[in-house]
Parts: C-alpha cells; structure tokens; sequence
C-alpha cells in the first residue's frame, strides 16, 4: 500500500550544512514513504526553499506543499525584502516560486489534486480568524488588533497595506471550497483548532494570529469521508483526533528545540 510522510516547519535556513544538525536533519527528509506533504515554513529565502523542495522532488514520488508566514516574508530573487508589502501581495510572490520547481512537486493554493486512484490531498495556507484571543483569553478587540498590527509590522509586513478579515475571508471560502471536493487529507499551515495552541502559549494574545476554529470545517471533511488534516507552525509534533478527523503536526523546528527533543517522528500513513 503506498505512503505518505507529514512534516511542517523545516526552517531549511537554520540548519547550514557542516553544523552539527545536518545530519539529523537530512535523516529526516529521507524518504520513509513514497509521498511528501510539508505544512509550511519551508525557509525564509527564495533559493533556499527552491533548492529544498528541488532535493525532495528527487526523493519522493511527488511532493504537496502549502507556505506558512515564515515563507511569507521571503526575499524576492534580488535580495529585496518584502517587508513592507501587504500579505496578498506577498502570497502572490510566493506562489511564483512554483514557475520553478520540478512537475512532480506541487504548491497547494485552494487546489485538490489526486494523489492515488483513492486518496487525493487539498490544501491552502489558511490563516486566523482573530476569535481565539478574544473567546479564550476574554482580551477586548482592540487590544487584539494593536499586537496583531504590531507583530506583523515589527516582524513581518506592514498591516497599513493589509485587509486582515478580506484574507481570513478569502481563506475560509477557500477551505471551504477544498472540503466540498471530498480531498482524503486537508493542509494548512495554520492550526484548524484552539484546543491546538501549546500550553505554553495558551494565555499568549500573539496565539490569535496563528489558529482558527475550524471545528465545521472538521465536521464537514468527516462527513464527506476526510481522514487528516495535517497543519505546522507549533513546534511540538501532535496527533489528535477532532470532529472525526486525525490532525496530524510533525513539524523539524529550530536547532534548539531539536536539541532538546532529540529524534523527530517518523510518522507515515498509508493510503489506499
Ligand atoms: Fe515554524
């Protein structure tokens, strides 16, 4: 039966060749299935994420990828940050790196391709809902969209060229039209549920920019026979069982997390 490895998070630029993780980090892309699906934050550079996701095409049998906020923030070719673009834009940009990459690696942007005869796979970034903050943590609005402002300017792009609730609209039309198409696996870098947000950022307001409540669109992918929805951005690897779908974030990380936490997972699944 054929297989297929979930990953997230390889922040392939933190990990120079030669230094002491290399070697643990090209374990952890060699193939333990014949497919590939990566749940954003490939790296924070151009080159790097098309050399990357070049390697793993050679690999595996096919590669499926979404962007996460790290690979928003990419340099364009020249070296010319994008900084102080708006986030549509920089997904625009984004998207252009597939004119470059091998046929056999795809960029999944609201599309559902088939993977085998029975098992196909959809995906989109995803994005936040800006709910979480105020349902879990009670914080007033205002308060929400002052870090979301901040952080994003600060570490990111310039929300005064931003339309934070079109993008979570845009978004969420489609992965809801990616879930009326039936995919067997759904991918988003942004995690589709609150109760995923890591207990050590739980009371963070900053957790609000990065999970949705995705529980109807858990639901609906049940109905319609979905079995994963596989996400990134947290560093810790889980697996967890919502509304009837495995969600499944096996992510690399840093170097320093993975000195603490050793040995990723090996997580395949078969797919029929
Ligand atoms: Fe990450």
């Amino acid at each position: 039966m054929p297989t297929i490895q979930f990953v997230s998070d390889l922040h392939r630029d933190f990990y120079p060749l030669g230094k002491n993780l290399a070697g643990l980090y090209k374990s952890y892309l060699n193939p333990k299935a014949d497919f590939l699906a990566i749940a954003g934050d490939t790296s924070n550079c151009f080159d790097t994420c098309v050399k990357l996701l070049t390697e793993l095409g050679k690999k595996y049998k096919a590669v499926y990828w979404v962007p996460g906020n790290h690979d928003l923030v990419i340099p364009r070719k020249n070296y010319e940050f994008i900084k102080n673009d708006s986030i549509t834009n920089s997904m625009n940009y984004i998207f252009a790196i597939q004119e470059e990459l091998p046929d056999n690696v795809h960029l999944l942007n609201g599309d559902v391709i088939q993977i085998t005869e029975k098992t196909s796979i959809g995906g989109t970034i995803g994005y936040c809902d800006f709910e979480y903050a105020e349902k879990i943590l009670k914080a007033n609005q205002s308060d929400v969209w002052l870090h979301w402002q901040r952080w994003y300017d600060a570490v990111h792009i310039r929300l005064s060229r931003s339309d934070g609730e079109a993008l979570w609209k845009m978004q969420l039309q489609k992965m809801q039209s990616i879930i009326e198409q039936k995919p067997t696996i759904m991918m988003t870098h942004f995690m589709p549920h609150y109760s995923l947000v890591h207990k050590k950022y739980a009371s963070n307001i900053l957790s609000s920019f990065f999970t949705f409540d995705g529980s109807n669109l858990l639901s609906d992918m049940h109905k319609n026979s979905g079995k994963y929805w596989v996400c990134g951005h947290t560093h810790d690897a889980f697996q967890k069982n919502i509304n009837g779908i495995d969600i499944v974030c096996n992510p690399f990380g840093y170097p320093d997390e993975r000195l603490i936490f050793g040995k990723p997972s090996d997580w395949t699944y078969s797919i029929e």
